[in-house]
């Protein structure tokens, strides 16, 4: 696999043409569709659940799916999505009452396990489960909405969780989601980030193309290139 992965968030996509939006980013160059979920509980909005992801299958969408699960409880969904087609699912560290379990869970059933962390919460707990983590996310904006600004003490964050990563005998891609722009890509790469989100960089561009382009030419090179 690619060290470096752009994800595009369909969250700033034009939803009355999902399918072929989601398409228009791969096309474009993503490498996978990020696929947020949000339950008006856990964060202040409302999105898309398992459906909408099957419906994206069942129109082609071959990429893999990146599912962000901001709901609580994560548990009920996790079957569902797997059987919608979901390729990652991520929960919530502060959604989840039994990350172990739900972990295996995702594992269990062939989809690759990730933990997201809010922008205040510690990367304490991860090295107890490190063995069961295919990605970690790092949220760099506080969960809900797309088009917010990067918060910067998540750089902080990213060489903590790298340093924890580089430490183990894991294999473990680190995400960061929220407030990607081709110019907070290339420090965010810098402190150990190798998988971007990005919804409104992308989406609101004129050009899909260009500017997952321009936000490839911002990593760092000799990196950027593998
Ligand atoms: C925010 C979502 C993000 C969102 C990012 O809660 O998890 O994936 O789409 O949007 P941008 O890239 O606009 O910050
Ligand atoms: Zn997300």
């Amino acid at each position: 696999m690619k060290n470096f992965l752009i994800a595009a968030s369909i969250l700033s996509a034009d939803f009355a043409q999902l399918g072929k939006e989601a398409a228009a980013v791969i096309e474009a160059g993503a490498d996978l569709i990020h696929f947020d979920v949000m339950d008006n509980h856990f964060v202040p909005n409302l999105t898309f659940g398992p459906m909408v992801c099957k419906a994206l299958r069942q129109f082609g969408i071959e990429a893999p799916i990146d599912v962000h699960l901001m709901v609580r409880p994560a548990e009920h969904l996790i079957d569902q999505f797997i059987e919608a087609g979901a390729s990652w699912i991520t929960i919530h560290a502060e959604a989840c009452d039994h990350i172990d379990r739900c972990l295996q869970m995702i594992r269990d059933r062939g989809c690759q396990a990730g933990l997201a962390l809010n922008p205040a919460t510690a990367p304490d707990g991860l090295s107890y489960v490190l063995d069961k983590l295919d990605h970690i996310l790092l949220m760099s904006v506080n969960p809900g909405f797309a088009g917010q600004s990067f918060i910067p003490s998540t750089l902080d964050k990213l060489r903590t969780v790298r340093a924890l990563i580089r430490a183990s005998d894991h294999d473990i891609r680190l995400q960061v989601d929220g407030g990607i722009t081709a110019a907070t890509i290339g420090s965010v790469a810098e402190a150990g980030g190798n998988t971007f989100v990005a919804g409104s960089a992308i989406y609101n561009a004129k050009s899909y193309r260009a500017a997952i382009a321009e936000m490839r030419q911002a990593l760092p090179g000799v990196l950027a290139a593998v």
